[in-house]
């Protein structure tokens, strides 16, 4: 496969010239120069400066851009410009435009607005595409291609619900094939024309975006929005290949977004990009995760961080800037786990309309001697600094966390059982638990490779593919130890639940069965009860959300619930079928519980922190092995802490060993390579 060939970790981001004086792009460049930029996605939104009309195409100030950026020695990620439509294209052929959720028709206006099923846009956007890499295919600046921005939303038009029979036709090839996978005779759903499907939305089976009263449906359509989006990326992929069958071709996803299956799409894309934009909340753990999720996606390749803002956004309820050192500890985090390029949105700020109060390098002040441009160009220097030395390197781990899109959509699509089950966060808190061990997780779905871990946690393991089971059977009787967590095992790739209900399949793996789910509302909790002793976790712990009342048929309980009329009865179970183990959580329970429990298991699985002895804040990820090998030390606290080193360090940046021990300050970040 491709790849850009980067010689050093690219650093730049989207750079939008045409929207401001052509005098003021040389300033641009003296200051990406001074920054150490030499990367920058251009063309994002210049649909209409491209092609005025149907008629004619005007690559008249693209090249001007694309000369100047090669001529000082910066390298292109050209984007194919079609993430907004003209609005000559709207007006003379209004099947571009989308119908959303509400069975609205839109007007021209705004972007990611083009309908993927519309044969005007699969027309014009594969057309602009192919004429762009005719024109720019063998430009020596070329480093690689962005098609259209950050794909996602979901049409419901005409045009859709035709393609999206074409789809179903293909998947059941008959109705009664469909009818029975959706379960159709309840509430009379039945369909016994193709042409009455309709696209589920507001006028039809949506109560809202997340619940529907067909599952079926509405699952099928999530994949079918999913597939239909990746469609429109491949005809503007086959065009720029028709011109450069070597090229490297991406776009720019966005972590654990819902509409889009990223794991079905990642076999096309030839690297991974995606844009991180964490809230000054969201704690390091939750960033790291997605980090993992995008490496996942290509097994472990490494991604490009195309996006994240210098100091601020513009879109949250209240924007805060990064404080000092933020943005470099956010960057070199994505490095740590993965990445090989750092990119900004923007890189000068918009003079007007919707972003010009997002952050940039270079801000409406245009001065180079601020706080932000500085700490913009002391990075730029370290990575230069860095050069080749992490460049493709990838991560390993022995721990392994399942995210499955598919389980994502059908387990917050029911109505039922608790409206407030939120997938993300429940992956993401047995995520933090391993996390907080500075234990290194890779992010896993179906079709995953589980042979090299020893520990597979699968939280809401709600859809089951018959892959998946038998890739669970195999994992553990060779000896991993799995987790699953409640609502797992609970229903077929249609939403259909198991015959004998939870846990479906893997029944016999787990050793239990599930007789009730009580739900209660999230601030009601219950009581998690230890028998014995696991590791350093013993006694209660608080648990809540939903509540499996479970039947064991060979697990060993580990712990009972504390309260209520089911108190006494399993919370948390282990079966040893084969070599392995199975764990059963059956509820949500407290961070404190989850980061014990993963502790014990990962001791009793043999799987080693990643730098041992780090104090609670502090992250730790290696890249590469032997040698090669390249330590990261990432201090997300304010204040500085004191980090025991067991072998000596050779720091990358400072270029002198240290050892005993190390001081981060806050924020800091410590690279290096350990000396034994
Ligand atoms: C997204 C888009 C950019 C910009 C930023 C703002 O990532 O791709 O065009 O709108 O958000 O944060
Ligand atoms: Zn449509």
């Amino acid at each position: 496969m491709p790849d850009p060939g980067f010689r050093k970790i690219s650093y730049g981001g989207d750079w939008n010239p045409e929207q401001w004086d052509c005098g003021v792009w040389h300033e641009d460049i003296r200051l990406f120069r001074e920054a150490g930029i030499d990367l920058l996605s251009i063309n994002i939104f210049a649909w209409t400066r491209l092609q005025p009309d149907e008629a004619t195409f005007d690559f008249a100030q693209l090249d001007e851009i694309v000369a100047l950026l090669h001529g000082n020695g910066m390298q292109v990620c050209l984007g194919t410009g079609t993430a907004a439509h003209p609005a000559w294209m709207a007006t003379r052929y209004p099947d571009i435009l989308r119908v959303d959720a509400q069975g609205r028709k839109r007007k021209f206006g705004n972007r990611h607005n083009s309908c993927p099923s519309s044969p005007t846009y699969r027309h014009f956007a594969p057309r602009l595409a192919g004429a762009l890499a005719q024109r720019y295919g063998q430009h020596p600046a070329l480093a690689l291609w962005h098609i259209s921005n950050e794909f996602s939303g979901t049409c419901y038009c005409g045009n859709c619900e035709i393609r999206f029979r074409e789809w179903l036709r293909a998947k059941y090839g008959s109705l009664d094939a469909l009818n029975h996978a959706w379960n159709a005779p309840f509430w009379n759903q039945t369909v016994t024309v193709w042409d009455e499907i309709v696209a589920p939305n507001a006028l039809t089976v949506q109560r809202d975006d997340r619940h529907t009263c067909m599952q079926g449906l509405s699952l099928d359509y999530l994949r079918f929005n999913s597939d239909n989006l990746l469609d429109s990326y491949l005809l503007e992929d086959r065009a720029i290949r028709e011109h450069q069958p070597n090229a490297v071709i991406t776009t720019n996803l966005m972590g654990a977004y819902r509409p889009i299956n990223y794991r079905a799409w990642a076999p096309h894309m030839d690297v991974i990009g995606w844009d991180s934009y964490p809230g000054r909340d969201q704690p390091a753990s939750r960033t790291a995760m997605l980090h993992g999720l995008m490496r996942g996606l290509k097994n472990g390749a490494p991604f490009l961080l195309m996006e994240q803002t210098p100091s601020q956004t513009n879109w949250q309820p209240h924007n805060a800037l990064k404080r000092p050192g933020v943005m470099r500890l956010q960057s070199l985090q994505a490095v740590a786990h993965g990445a090989d390029a750092v990119m900004f949105f923007q890189m000068r700020r918009s003079p007007g309309a919707g972003e010009k109060f997002h952050g940039a390098v270079i801000e409406h002040h245009g001065r180079s001697d601020t706080r932000v441009f500085r700490e913009v160009a002391a990075l730029g220097a370290e990575l230069r600094q860095l050069a080749d030395l992490t460049l493709g390197l990838r991560l390993s781990a022995r721990a392994a966390v399942w995210f499955d899109w598919e389980s994502w959509w059908a387990c917050e699509n029911s109505m039922g059982p608790s409206a407030a089950l939120d997938y993300v966060e429940e992956v993401w808190k047995v995520y933090d638990a391993l996390h907080a061990a500075n234990i290194a997780v890779d992010l896993v779905g179906p079709a995953s490779d589980l042979s090299g871990y020893r520990l597979l946690a699968a939280p809401v393991m709600y859809l089951l593919h018959p892959e998946d089971v038998t890739a669970l059977h195999g994992f553990v009787r060779g000896g991993g130890t799995l987790l699953t967590t409640f609502l797992s095992g609970v229903a077929d790739p249609s939403d259909r639940v198991f015959r004998g209900g939870a846990p479906g399949p893997l029944r016999d793996l787990l050793g239990l069965w599930v007789e009730e789910i009580d739900a209660l509302d999230p601030q009601v909790h219950n009581r998690i009860v230890l028998g014995q002793a696991l590791g350093e976790l013993s006694g209660s712990y608080s648990c809540n959300l939903l509540f499996e009342i479970i039947r064991t048929e060979g697990a060993e309980v580990m712990a009972t619930y504390g309260e209520d009329f089911y108190a006494g009865t399993p919370a948390l179970t282990r079966h040893r079928p084969g070599q392995g183990q199975a764990w059963h959580l059956a509820s949500s329970a407290e961070p404190a519980f989850l980061r014990g429990l993963l502790a014990h298991l990962c001791q009793e699985a043999g799987i080693e922190p990643t730098w041992p002895g780090l104090p609670q804040g502090v992250e730790a990820t290696m890249r590469g092995e032997g040698e090669a090998r390249v330590l990261f030390l990432l201090n997300h606290l304010e204040h500085e802490v004191t980090v025991p080193l067991a072998v000596p360090l050779r720091d990358l940046l400072a270029g002198v060993t240290v050892q005993g021990e190390v001081t981060l300050p806050g924020s800091g970040v410590l690279i290096a390579r350990p000396q034994s």
